[in-house]
């Protein structure tokens, strides 16, 4: 199976994404790297471990940064609840997955000791893996790919064109962005198109109790309107990562603005070479819905706790 870290600030969404990772045969997860980023990181490690704990896991767990690099936390607990993962009651969270180093220091190890290149799929704000590859520039070679749920084609969630995970540490982005490891960006417009129908939620409800509390925090999520569909962010870079057939990607160059109060935070996405920059990413630009929503109640409705 391919090795994988997740880096991750549940969050919602961020739940509905690693539930379905975690029972993907093809995958061994090695590692959930918290980070601060929908709520504190007390609550994004906590939250893990409640996930792991519902769901039967045996994953480590290492606690991250509890900031971005240079600015201000800023939570999204209008869309996540005040504990970050809101409408579902987990169990108490078995602490004994907590690992005592750190989340910089635990994927450094992980990526060290791999006989093979690891994949990291990034789900919250990216100060961890700029720590991580400012401080250990030699694990690049080790990293098979970055799948990043972050940026936007088109118009963003937190700003006018930022999108959250970006956003909230603009210029950790830029350093993952400028690292030279390969990147697969999957942006909000993907998220956006990928929706979940109320009709799904039902199904996943039936299907039994994983399902059940996938369903249940997605009708608290966002303010809670499902008739409009759920927008599937954070699982639709898990679902590339699964299934990247579904997806149809474009290379691009991709950088950050991290100067500008009006744009900060925006990913400019250069497809064209209009300016005149080595392509480092490929960029998700298409996304099937209809086998998306299938695929992903399949995954999700079958997976056993
Ligand atoms: C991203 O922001 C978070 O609120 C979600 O979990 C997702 O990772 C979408 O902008
Ligand atoms: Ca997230």
């Amino acid at each position: 199976p391919r090795i994988v870290i997740i880096d991750t600030d549940p969050g919602i969404d961020d739940a509905a994404a690693i539930a379905v990772m975690l029972s993907e045969p093809s995958v061994d997860v090695r590692l959930i790297a918290s980070v601060s980023g929908n709520v504190g990181i007390e609550h994004t490690t906590n939250n893990a471990l409640k996930l792991l704990t519902f769901l039967k896991k045996d994953v480590p767990v290492a606690k991250g940064a509890a900031a971005p690099l240079l600015r201000d936390n800023r939570f999204a607990t209008n869309a996540h609840g005040q504990s970050g993962m809101g409408g579902f009651e987990f169990p108490e969270p078995k602490k004994e997955l907590l690992l005592e180093e750190n989340a910089v220091l635990s994927e450094y190890r992980i990526l060290k000791e791999a006989g093979e290149k690891v994949t990291i799929l990034t789900l919250g704000p990216l100060t961890n893996i700029a720590l991580l590859i400012q401080t250990f520039p030699e694990v690049k070679e080790k990293i098979e790919e970055i799948i990043m749920m972050g940026g936007s084609t088109e118009r963003g969630n937190i700003g006018i064109y930022g999108e959250f995970n970006v956003t909230i540490d603009p210029e950790a982005a830029k350093i993952v962005f400028r690292s030279g490891i390969p990147i697969t960006m999957v942006g909000l417009d993907i998220g956006r198109k990928a929706r979940l129908t109320a009709e799904d939620l039902e199904e996943l409800e039936k299907s039994g109790e994983a399902g059940t509390m996938i369903s249940s925090l997605f009708r608290s999520y966002d303010g809670g309107h499902v008739e409009e569909g759920v927008k599937m962010y954070d699982p639709s870079a898990a679902m590339y990562l699964m299934e990247p057939e579904l997806f149809e990607t474009k290379e691009a160059f991709v950088d950050v603005e991290i100067s500008s109060p009006l744009t900060i935070g925006a990913t400019v996405v250069d497809y064209d070479g209009t300016l005149s920059e080595t392509k480092n990413a490929a960029v998700c630009v298409d996304v099937d819905v209809e086998c998306f929503r299938r695929r992903y109640v399949e995954r999700a409705a079958n997976i056993k706790c």
